[in-house]
């Protein structure tokens, strides 16, 4: 398509974010104080809010870890990790400079706990050190989850006394299947009500995933067409360029499936498909997300596809195959692609396939949904059989580009009426100014504030494993090889035969 762009109105131009006030005094207890999500995601996003002012002046931060260190180390540590991103211009999180106030406020409010949260005296040793409101935020393997929750239960360090909360930040993966995500959601339940557990699906934290509601339900223009009359299919891709790098550990037992798709890309396919909550609140926007999440249909395991890449190049760089990797077996069977057609049993939705991607080591990086429009009914143009009309499709580009595109079809400048499909597109950085994020700040914020519209709900999760169990059920009954890909390329040719299959094509990775 060409690149025919809109600029939208300038009264547009750089709003203001809306005022919001500073979170409440509380303590924000992390464990995992030395790992790679504290320090390159949450300490940045931490000094995002300070410069944002939005966090008090009675907020205070522990960083606990079984790891030998003291306060000062372990501000020079972070003080590290925070100076790459001042260096590397290309860096997702490029940051020019470290404001050294704003550097300041938060290491004085930061403490070192060198703790082992299963050791009961060490854990009655952080209950003497906190008071008030707390935040308990679970940076550490998925393993440790409800370890930490029967630790910090058995102390009373969940209760919730004297106007004061108690909170539990979880982060992904939750279990591995629908039988281990019920027994963890049951442990964490005996802990803690659901009211205080925060289920952080990064993808939340997102902007260009929020604004997929503020799209829909913010322009009164295209609701209508958001439904099986004119919605002709569905695409949800998670493309990425990197490979497994040094997470084989990690990888090795999970796969792609469970990594990226009952979580992130069903947080995706959600916010295009659920129907309009009554109101902006925690409740009916989950509550609805639940609705959608179990309308959808069991997945079909002739319905998916599994990849694994092999050695190749992505964008000039040498790669060597997944199963050369650290940490991975070199005859894994582990999936490093997946793609998958979905089905949902609504008085929206039924009839509309979703097809859903991931994938490592691809051709290009790119996240993005796609409302795929039906066919104009007829061509009344001479020369133009219908079959040649580009339908009209409308991705939310998530990223690396952060926008809206909208491919319609346009007369092709001439004597002739022919026809050519163009895009029009609104782009983030041309209307908004461009904030520091690195995508865990609104996410931290509306932890300490109470507000868990972004987070995951124990049914919404449950609901998730249920759709791809039957495809998890059927590989654990003996070897299901993937196909290998070549690394740099849009994953294995049965991918493609998915859609074909039903007439239809993927959208573009590398473009
Ligand atoms: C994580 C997965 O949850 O999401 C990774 O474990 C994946 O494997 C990552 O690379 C993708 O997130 P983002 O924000 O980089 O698209």
């Amino acid at each position: 398509m060409s690149g025919a762009q809109v600029k939208p109105s300038s009264s547009y131009i750089n709003v203001p974010p809306a005022a919001a006030k500073p979170a409440p005094n509380c303590t924000l207890v992390i464990f995992g104080a030395h790992g790679d999500l504290t320090k390159r995601l949450l300490i940045p996003a931490l000094y995002n809010l300070i410069g944002a002012k939005l966090l008090p002046d009675g907020f205070r931060l522990l960083g606990v870890d079984r790891v030998e260190g003291d306060d000062t180390s372990w501000r020079y540590e972070l003080r590290d990790t925070m100076e790459e991103f001042t260096k590397d211009r290309t860096a997702e999180f490029y940051t020019p400079v470290i404001d050294g106030g704003t550097w300041n406020w938060l290491t004085d409010h930061a403490h070192h706990v060198k703790a082992d949260f299963t050791d009961d005296a060490d854990i009655e040793r952080l209950r003497d050190m906190v008071s008030g409101n707390v935040v308990f935020y679970c940076a550490v393997a998925a393993r440790f989850l409800s370890v930490i929750g029967d630790q910090l239960g058995k102390a009373g360090l969940l209760e919730q006394k004297d106007g004061a909360f108690r909170r539990l930040v979880v982060e992904k993966p939750f279990g591995a299947n629908l039988g281990s995500s019920q027994a963890l959601n049951k442990a964490l339940l005996a802990r803690a009500d659901e009211s205080q557990i925060y289920r952080i699906d990064h993808f939340l934290g997102k902007e260009t995933v929020q604004n997929i509601l503020a799209f829909r339900f913010g322009n009164g223009i295209f609701e209508p067409l958001w439904r099986r009359e004119y919605t002709d299919h569905i695409q949800v891709t998670a493309a990425e360029t990197v490979g497994v790098e040094r997470r084989g550990a990690f990888y090795e037992p999970t796969g792609a499936l469970c990594d990226m798709v009952p979580n992130h890309l069903f947080t995706l396919l959600s916010m295009v498909t659920t129907d309009p909550p009554n109101s902006f609140n925690a409740e009916s926007v989950r509550s609805m997300k639940q609705a959608f999440l179990e309308s959808l249909q069991p997945v079909r395991p002739e319905n998916v596809v599994r990849g694994q890449y092999a050695a190749g190049s992505v964008r000039g760089r040498d790669v060597k195959a997944y199963r050369e990797s650290p940490g991975v077996a070199p005859d894994s069977d582990t999936e490093t692609f997946i793609a998958m057609k979905l089905e949902a049993e609504s008085w929206r939705w039924s009839g509309v396939p979703f097809y859903l991607r991931t994938g490592k080591c691809m051709s290009g990086r790119r996240t993005e949904v796609v409302v795929h429009f039906k066919q104009a009914p007829y061509a009344i143009f001479q020369d133009t059989p219908v079959d040649r009309l580009a339908p009209n499709n409308l991705a939310f580009n998530i990223q690396p580009k952060q926008g809206i595109t909208f491919g319609i079809s346009a007369k092709v400048p001439g004597p002739r009426m022919d026809l050519a499909g163009v895009a029009m597109a609104f782009r983030y950085e041309d209307s908004f100014r461009q904030e520091p994020n690195v995508g865990y700040e609104t996410l931290i914020y509306d932890c300490l504030v109470g507000d868990a519209t972004l987070f995951q709900r124990a049914d919404n999760i449950d609901a998730s494993w249920a759709v791809v169990d039957p495809a998890l059920q059927q590989w654990a009954t003996g070897r299901s090889p993937p196909d290998l890909y070549v690394a740099g390329t849009d994953g294995p040719e049965a991918a493609a035969m998915l859609l074909r299959r039903d007439g239809r094509e993927w959208t573009s990775i590398a473009s």
